[in-house]
C-alpha cells in the first residue's frame, strides 16, 4: 500500500472513503465539532443519521456514510476515537485500524484520513499511530490465494494521512518510524504465516541473510558441523530427527550515533522451531494444529532487528535465532536422554515436546557469550502460558523489576498486552534433575513458571527477561490489529523499548 503524510485537510480530497475520527459524547453541537462542519456539507442530515444509528464515537466503532455527491469523497466513515482526554496511542491506533477495515469493506481502494484536532497527545504520536494503525489492520497473506480466491475483494491501495497544522517534517518524520515498524511487523507475520514445509531452519537462516544484507547488520550462520564443533548439544539435539537440520543465526546491528560511551549492547533470543510435532513425546491432533507458528519468537527478533538502522537505534542489539525443527525419525532425541548444552549445565529430557527451553538454553549462552549485557527472550514456549492469561497477553517473566517495568512500559505503548508472572523460588524444586542438573520438565502445575525458572539457569547471571508468546503469537479471529494468523507479537513493544518514540 501506498500510503503518505499531507498538510492540510483531507475534506475536498476524491477518495473512496475519507476517515474522520469523533470523539465520545461529540454530537455534533459545538462549532468547534467535525461533526458540525460535515453537517453542513450534506445538507444539515449527517448529525441526525449518526444519532439514529447509535454512533456516540465509542473507541473502535464506526459508521459508513454515502456523500451522494455532496462532497468529493464517495464515502465519509466516522471512527469513535473515545474519551479525547483519555486518547493513548495504542487506543487510537486501534481505532483507526477498524476505520481502515470499514473502508475496505465498502470496497475503497483509496482513502483519505483524518487526525483529531484538539487531543493530548504530540502529532508525532498521532501520525504514527494513525499510519501503523491502518497498515497494520490492512495486512493481508496472499501468497498462496489460489484461482478461486483471485479478485473476492480488493484492499486499499492509496491512503494519505493529513495532518491539519502539522508541520510536515514532523509528520514525514512519524510516517518513516510507522513504515519501519510495519516492515518489522509484516516480516515477522509472513514468516509466522508460511507452512512448515517452506519455512524450514535453512530458509529462515536465508532470509536473515537478505534481511542483513539489507538492513545493515552483520550475520553469522552455525550449520550443524559448527554446531558441534562449538558444543551448542541442545539445539542439536532438538534438530536431530528432522532432514532440516538446525541453524543458529547470529545477528549484529551496531549504531552508527552510539547513545554514550555506556557498554550496553541488549541481547534478543528468539525461539523459532519451524514446526513442533513434540518430537517421541508427541502432540495430539489438536495440540499439533498451529504448530508451524512456533517459531514466532525468532520471527518477531527478526523483525525487530531489520528495522534497527531505519529508526537510528542508539543501543548495539546482538540477536540470536535458534531454528530447529521438533520431528521424529530414528535420529530423534528421546526422553531420558542427557543433554550438555553450551554452559555445561546437564539436561535431563523428559519430554522432548518442552524442546523451545533447550534451543533458547544454547541461544541465551551464546548471546552472553558474544557481549549482551542484558537479554530478553521471545518464545512460543507453555500451553500453560495461554492457559494463565488467555490468547492476546503476552506473559513476562524477569529476574529484574526495572527491565520488567521498562518492558511493560513499551508494551502499553505499543498496545501489545503483557502481564508479569512470578519466578517462585518455592517451585524450583520441581525440575531439579534426579541424574543430571535440571530437567526440561516440572509437570503441569505452574507449567509456565517452571519454563521461565528452567530458562534462568542459562541466563549467564545477567539482567533477563523471557517473553511468553504461545497465547500472543496468533490472532484467533479478524480484528482491528489485523487478520486471523500470525500477530507479528514482540515487534512493536521491542522497537519501542530499544527506540522510544519521540527520541
Ligand atoms: N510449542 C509448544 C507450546 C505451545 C502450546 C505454543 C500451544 C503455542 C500454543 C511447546 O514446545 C510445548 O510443547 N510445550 C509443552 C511443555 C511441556 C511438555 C512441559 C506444553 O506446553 O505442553
Ligand atoms: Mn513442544
Ligand atoms: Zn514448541
Amino acid at each position: 500500500m501506498d500510503i503518505a503524510f499531507r498538510s492540510g485537510t483531507g475534506a475536498d480530497e476524491r477518495v473512496d472513503a475519507l476517515i474522520v475520527p469523533i470523539p465520545a459524547g461529540d454530537h455534533g453541537q459545538s462549532d468547534a465539532s467535525r461533526l458540525h462542519d460535515l453537517d453542513a456539507r450534506l445538507s444539515g442530515r449527517l448529525i441526525e443519521l449518526a444519532d439514529d444509528a447509535g454512533f456516540s464515537g465509542k473507541a473502535g466503532s464506526t459508521l459508513t456514510v454515502p456523500t451522494l455527491g455532496l462532497m468529493p469523497a464517495r464515502r465519509l466513515i466516522l471512527v469513535g476515537v473515545g474519551d479525547a482526554d483519555r486518547l493513548t496511542a495504542a487506543s487510537f491506533a486501534r481505532s483507526y485500524g477498524a476505520a481502515a477495515l470499514a473502508a475496505r469493506d465498502a470496497g475503497a481502494r483509496s482513502i483519505a484520513i483524518e487526525l483529531p484536532r484538539t487531543t493530548t497527545l504530540p502529532a508525532s504520536t498521532l501520525v504514527d499511530a494513525a499510519a501503523t494503525g491502518v497498515q497494520r489492520a490492512l495486512y493481508e497473506f496472499t501468497t498462496y490465494r489460489g484461482a478461486t480466491r483471485q479478485g473476492a475483494r480488493p484492499n486499499v491501495e492509496r491512503a494519505a494521512i493529513f495532518g491539519d497544522g502539522i508541520d510536515p517534517t514532523v509528520g514525514e518524520a512519524a510516517m518513516r518510524r510507522a513504515s519501519a515498524v510495519v516492515g518489522g511487523l509484516f516480516l515477522a507475520r509472513n514468516l509466522v504465516n508460511e507452512p512448515a514445509s517452506v519455512l524450514t531452519p535453512e530458509r529462515m537462516a536465508e532470509t536473515a541473510a537478505n534481511v542483513a544484507e539489507s538492513a545493515g547488520l552483520t550475520i553469522d550462520i552455525l550449520d550443524e558441523s559448527a554446531l558441534a564443533a562449538l558444543g551448542v548439544n541442545a539445539m542439536l539435539a532438538v534438530g536431530m530427527g528432522s532432514s532440516h537440520k538446525p541453524r543458529l543465526i547470529r545477528l549484529r546491528y551496531s549504531p552508527n550515533n552510539p547513545a554514550e560511551a555506556d557498554a550496553r549492547v541488549v541481547g534478543l533470543v528468539g525461539k523459532c522451531i519451524t514446526f513442533d510435532t513434540g518430537g517421541y513425546s508427541i502432540k495430539t491432533y489438536e495440540g499439533m494444529l498451529e504448530m508451524k507458528g512456533d517459531m514466532a519468537g525468532g520471527a518477531a527478533v527478526l523483525g525487530v532487528m531489520s528495522a534497527l538502522q531505519a529508526l537510528d537505534c542508539p543501543v548495539p542489539v546482538e540477536a540470536t535465532i535458534c531454528a530447529a525443527e521438533n520431528m521424529i525419525s530414528g535420529e530423534s532425541f528421546r526422553p531420558g536422554d542427557i543433554i550438555t548444552p553450551l554452559n555445561g549445565v546437564t539436561i535431563e529430557v523428559l519430554s522432548t515436546d518442552a524442546e523451545g527451553r533447550l534451543v533458547l538454553a544454547d541461544g541465551l549462552v551464546d548471546t552472553a557469550r558474544r557481549g549482551a549485557t542484558e537479554l530478553i527472550d521471545l518464545a512460543t514456549l507453555t500451553g500453560a502460558a495461554v492457559v494463565a492469561l488467555g490468547e492476546g497477553t503476552t506473559a513476562l517473566f524477569s529476574s529484574e523489576d526495572d527491565l520488567a517495568a521498562h518492558l511493560i512500559a513499551a508494551s502499553k505503548d505499543a498496545g501489545e498486552r503483557m502481564w508479569r508472572m512470578p519466578l517462585t523460588e518455592e517451585l524450583k524444586e520441581k525440575i531439579k534433575g534426579d541424574v543430571g542438573d535440571v530437567k526440561n520438565s516440572g509437570g503441569r502445575a505452574g507449567g509456565a513458571i517452571t519454563a521461565a525458572l528452567f530458562l534462568q539457569h542459562f541466563s549467564e547471571g545477567l539482567p533477563w527477561a523471557h517473553l511468553d508468546i504461545a497465547g500472543s503469537a496468533r490472532f484467533p479471529k479478524n480484528g482491528p490489529e489485523g487478520p486471523k494468523g500470525a500477530s507479528g507479537v514482540g515487534v512493536q513493544t521491542l522497537i519501542d523499548y530499544l527506540v522510544p518514540p519521540g527520541m
